[in-house]
Protein backbone atom coordinates (compact mmCIF):
# COMPACT_ATOMS: atom_id res chain seq x y z
CA UNK A 1 0.00 0.00 0.00
CA UNK A 2 1.40 3.58 -1.18
CA UNK A 3 0.11 6.26 1.23
CA UNK A 4 0.34 9.81 0.20
CA UNK A 5 -2.30 11.63 1.38
CA UNK A 6 -1.58 13.02 5.05
CA UNK A 7 -5.56 12.49 6.11
CA UNK A 8 -5.17 9.62 4.87
CA UNK A 9 -1.77 8.59 6.83
CA UNK A 10 -3.18 10.55 9.94
CA UNK A 11 -6.53 7.84 9.76
CA UNK A 12 -4.21 4.78 9.05
CA UNK A 13 -2.48 5.66 12.33
CA UNK A 14 -5.07 5.97 14.14
CA UNK A 15 -6.58 2.71 13.46
CA UNK A 16 -2.87 1.13 14.12
CA UNK A 17 -2.84 2.77 17.37
CA UNK A 18 -6.59 1.43 18.37
CA UNK A 19 -5.71 -1.75 16.55
CA UNK A 20 -6.85 -4.75 18.44
CA UNK A 21 -3.99 -7.11 17.97
CA UNK A 22 -6.13 -10.57 19.31
CA UNK A 23 -5.32 -12.88 16.41
CA UNK A 24 -2.60 -14.99 17.66
CA UNK A 25 0.01 -17.07 15.38
CA UNK A 26 0.93 -20.50 15.65
CA UNK A 27 4.33 -20.70 17.94
CA UNK A 28 7.52 -20.24 16.61
CA UNK A 29 11.42 -19.64 17.39
CA UNK A 30 13.69 -17.00 16.83
CA UNK A 31 16.28 -17.62 14.58
CA UNK A 32 19.16 -15.42 13.40
CA UNK A 33 20.50 -14.66 10.10
CA UNK A 34 24.22 -12.98 10.40
CA UNK A 35 27.50 -12.55 8.09
CA UNK A 36 28.81 -13.59 11.21
CA UNK A 37 29.44 -17.51 11.08
CA UNK A 38 29.17 -17.57 15.28
CA UNK A 39 25.61 -15.86 15.43
CA UNK A 40 24.47 -16.82 12.48
CA UNK A 41 21.42 -19.69 13.05
CA UNK A 42 21.45 -19.00 16.47
CA UNK A 43 18.12 -18.73 18.32
CA UNK A 44 16.89 -16.40 20.63
CA UNK A 45 15.53 -16.62 24.61
CA UNK A 46 14.07 -14.74 26.89
CA UNK A 47 16.11 -13.77 28.95
CA UNK A 48 15.57 -12.75 32.44
CA UNK A 49 15.94 -8.43 32.86
CA UNK A 50 13.37 -8.00 36.68
CA UNK A 51 10.39 -8.59 37.70
CA UNK A 52 8.13 -10.71 34.85
CA UNK A 53 10.48 -8.67 32.35
CA UNK A 54 12.78 -10.26 29.79
CA UNK A 55 15.01 -9.19 26.66
CA UNK A 56 15.77 -10.87 23.34
CA UNK A 57 19.18 -12.63 24.49
CA UNK A 58 20.84 -15.24 22.53
CA UNK A 59 20.56 -18.42 23.55
CA UNK A 60 24.44 -19.33 22.87
CA UNK A 61 25.17 -17.50 26.31
CA UNK A 62 28.62 -16.38 26.59
CA UNK A 63 27.42 -13.38 28.34
CA UNK A 64 28.25 -12.30 32.01
CA UNK A 65 24.77 -12.97 32.39
CA UNK A 66 23.94 -15.89 30.62
CA UNK A 67 27.51 -17.77 30.21
CA UNK A 68 25.74 -21.01 29.74
CA UNK A 69 23.57 -21.93 26.60
CA UNK A 70 19.75 -21.89 27.09
CA UNK A 71 16.92 -23.75 25.23
CA UNK A 72 15.06 -21.35 23.20
CA UNK A 73 11.61 -19.46 24.15
CA UNK A 74 8.78 -20.02 22.16
CA UNK A 75 7.01 -16.91 20.85
CA UNK A 76 3.92 -16.09 19.48
CA UNK A 77 3.19 -12.87 16.71
CA UNK A 78 -0.37 -11.28 17.36
CA UNK A 79 -1.61 -8.97 14.13
CA UNK A 80 -5.32 -7.46 13.55
CA UNK A 81 -8.18 -8.57 11.04
CA UNK A 82 -8.09 -4.58 10.20
CA UNK A 83 -6.39 -2.98 7.69
CA UNK A 84 -2.85 -1.90 8.82
CA UNK A 85 -1.01 0.48 7.26
CA UNK A 86 2.25 -1.27 6.54
CA UNK A 87 4.81 -1.79 3.59
CA UNK A 88 3.38 -4.06 1.25
CA UNK A 89 5.11 -7.03 1.98
CA UNK A 90 4.79 -6.65 5.68
CA UNK A 91 2.26 -7.33 8.09
CA UNK A 92 2.39 -5.20 11.50
CA UNK A 93 1.48 -6.78 14.78
CA UNK A 94 2.76 -7.37 18.41
CA UNK A 95 5.27 -10.21 19.58
CA UNK A 96 4.72 -11.97 22.77
CA UNK A 97 6.30 -14.54 25.02
CA UNK A 98 4.74 -16.38 28.23
CA UNK A 99 6.30 -17.11 31.33
CA UNK A 100 6.34 -20.43 32.71
CA UNK A 101 5.82 -19.96 36.42
CA UNK A 102 5.28 -22.61 39.66
CA UNK A 103 3.48 -25.99 38.38
CA UNK A 104 -0.38 -25.20 38.74
CA UNK A 105 -0.42 -21.38 37.92
CA UNK A 106 -0.69 -19.89 34.59
CA UNK A 107 1.71 -18.27 32.82
CA UNK A 108 2.35 -14.53 32.94
CA UNK A 109 1.58 -13.32 29.29
CA UNK A 110 4.39 -10.58 27.89
CA UNK A 111 4.93 -8.43 24.87
CA UNK A 112 7.62 -6.80 23.02
CA UNK A 113 8.08 -3.25 23.73
CA UNK A 114 11.33 -0.96 23.29
CA UNK A 115 13.07 0.62 25.71
CA UNK A 116 15.42 3.56 25.36
CA UNK A 117 17.99 4.90 27.23
CA UNK A 118 18.68 8.53 25.55
CA UNK A 119 22.63 8.05 25.72
CA UNK A 120 22.44 5.42 23.48
CA UNK A 121 22.04 4.96 19.99
CA UNK A 122 19.85 1.87 19.84
CA UNK A 123 16.10 0.95 21.86
CA UNK A 124 16.16 -2.61 23.82
CA UNK A 125 13.08 -4.86 22.80
CA UNK A 126 12.16 -5.98 26.26
CA UNK A 127 8.85 -8.06 26.98
CA UNK A 128 7.05 -6.48 29.79
CA UNK A 129 3.44 -7.91 31.28
CA UNK A 130 0.44 -6.54 29.79
CA UNK A 131 -1.45 -5.75 26.44
CA UNK A 132 0.68 -2.61 25.41
CA UNK A 133 3.83 -2.84 23.20
CA UNK A 134 5.40 -1.88 20.25
CA UNK A 135 4.06 -2.61 16.88
CA UNK A 136 6.88 -4.36 14.61
CA UNK A 137 5.70 -6.07 11.50
CA UNK A 138 7.06 -9.30 9.66
CA UNK A 139 8.03 -9.94 5.76
CA UNK A 140 6.18 -12.95 4.19
CA UNK A 141 9.19 -14.41 4.24
CA UNK A 142 9.18 -14.23 8.24
CA UNK A 143 12.05 -11.89 8.77
CA UNK A 144 11.33 -9.03 11.12
CA UNK A 145 10.74 -5.62 10.92
CA UNK A 146 10.14 -1.92 12.30
CA UNK A 147 7.66 0.27 9.84
CA UNK A 148 8.43 4.04 8.95
CA UNK A 149 6.36 6.36 6.74
CA UNK A 150 8.91 9.43 7.40
CA UNK A 151 12.07 9.31 5.33
CA UNK A 152 15.01 11.30 7.64
CA UNK A 153 17.33 11.22 5.44
CA UNK A 154 16.49 14.68 3.43
CA UNK A 155 15.57 17.92 4.58
CA UNK A 156 12.66 18.55 5.61
CA UNK A 157 11.71 15.11 6.35
CA UNK A 158 9.49 13.63 3.84
CA UNK A 159 6.35 11.64 4.58
CA UNK A 160 4.02 9.44 2.64
CA UNK A 161 5.41 6.08 1.71
CA UNK A 162 5.46 3.20 4.55
CA UNK A 163 9.36 1.24 4.37
CA UNK A 164 10.65 -1.14 6.76
CA UNK A 165 13.88 -1.12 8.46
CA UNK A 166 15.83 -3.64 9.39
CA UNK A 167 18.40 -2.17 12.00
CA UNK A 168 18.45 -5.29 13.99
CA UNK A 169 21.96 -5.84 16.02
CA UNK A 170 23.14 -8.44 18.63
CA UNK A 171 25.17 -6.10 21.25
CA UNK A 172 26.19 -6.99 24.92
CA UNK A 173 24.23 -5.01 26.83
CA UNK A 174 23.29 -3.43 30.31
CA UNK A 175 19.94 -3.18 31.62
CA UNK A 176 19.41 -2.90 35.69
CA UNK A 177 22.59 -4.82 36.14
CA UNK A 178 22.22 -7.62 33.57
CA UNK A 179 24.39 -8.06 31.05
CA UNK A 180 23.26 -10.60 28.04
CA UNK A 181 24.29 -10.43 24.89
CA UNK A 182 21.00 -9.18 23.38
CA UNK A 183 19.13 -8.25 19.91
CA UNK A 184 18.72 -4.38 19.79
CA UNK A 185 17.08 -2.12 17.28
CA UNK A 186 19.09 0.59 16.24
CA UNK A 187 17.83 4.53 16.05
CA UNK A 188 18.38 5.74 12.84
CA UNK A 189 21.26 4.91 10.05
CA UNK A 190 24.82 3.38 10.72
CA UNK A 191 25.80 1.35 12.66
CA UNK A 192 25.71 0.95 17.13
CA UNK A 193 28.22 2.99 18.72
CA UNK A 194 29.12 0.53 21.20
CA UNK A 195 32.05 -1.77 19.77
CA UNK A 196 31.42 -5.08 18.97
CA UNK A 197 27.61 -5.03 17.80
CA UNK A 198 27.11 -7.53 14.79
CA UNK A 199 24.31 -6.66 12.50
CA UNK A 200 21.77 -9.88 12.27
CA UNK A 201 18.14 -10.07 10.82
CA UNK A 202 15.79 -12.40 12.79
CA UNK A 203 13.72 -14.83 11.60
CA UNK A 204 10.66 -16.54 12.49
CA UNK A 205 10.31 -20.48 12.66
CA UNK A 206 7.38 -22.09 13.30
CA UNK A 207 7.74 -24.89 15.56
C1 LIG B 1 -2.96 -12.05 21.61
O1 LIG B 1 -4.09 -12.77 21.18
C2 LIG B 1 -4.67 -13.59 22.17
C3 LIG B 1 -5.80 -14.37 21.50
O2 LIG B 1 -6.78 -13.50 21.00
C4 LIG B 1 -5.14 -12.73 23.34
O3 LIG B 1 -5.64 -13.57 24.36
C5 LIG B 1 -3.97 -11.92 23.88
O4 LIG B 1 -4.43 -11.03 24.88
C6 LIG B 1 -3.33 -11.11 22.75
N1 LIG B 1 -2.13 -10.44 23.27
C7 LIG B 1 -1.89 -9.14 23.02
C8 LIG B 1 -0.61 -8.60 23.56
O5 LIG B 1 -2.63 -8.42 22.36
C1 LIG C 1 23.55 -18.55 7.40
O1 LIG C 1 22.76 -19.72 7.55
C2 LIG C 1 21.88 -19.92 6.46
C3 LIG C 1 20.94 -21.06 6.83
O2 LIG C 1 21.61 -22.12 7.43
C4 LIG C 1 22.69 -20.18 5.20
O3 LIG C 1 21.82 -20.38 4.10
C5 LIG C 1 23.57 -18.97 4.95
O4 LIG C 1 24.42 -19.21 3.84
C6 LIG C 1 24.42 -18.66 6.16
N1 LIG C 1 25.11 -17.39 5.94
C7 LIG C 1 26.43 -17.25 6.09
C8 LIG C 1 26.96 -15.88 5.80
O5 LIG C 1 27.14 -18.16 6.47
Amino acid sequence: MKVTNPTIIAFALAVLASAQFDQQSAPFHLVLFSDDDHINGTTLTACHSGAAISSLCLSSGGSPSSPDPLAPSIFRFNTSTQTQPASPESTPGLLTNEIPTAPGNLPIPTVLDFYQDPTVDYALPLFYPGEIGRTIAVTESNFFNVQGYVDYSVNPPKSGEWKSYNRWYACTTYYQGYQYLNVVFKLGAGKPQEPGCTSVEVKRVFI
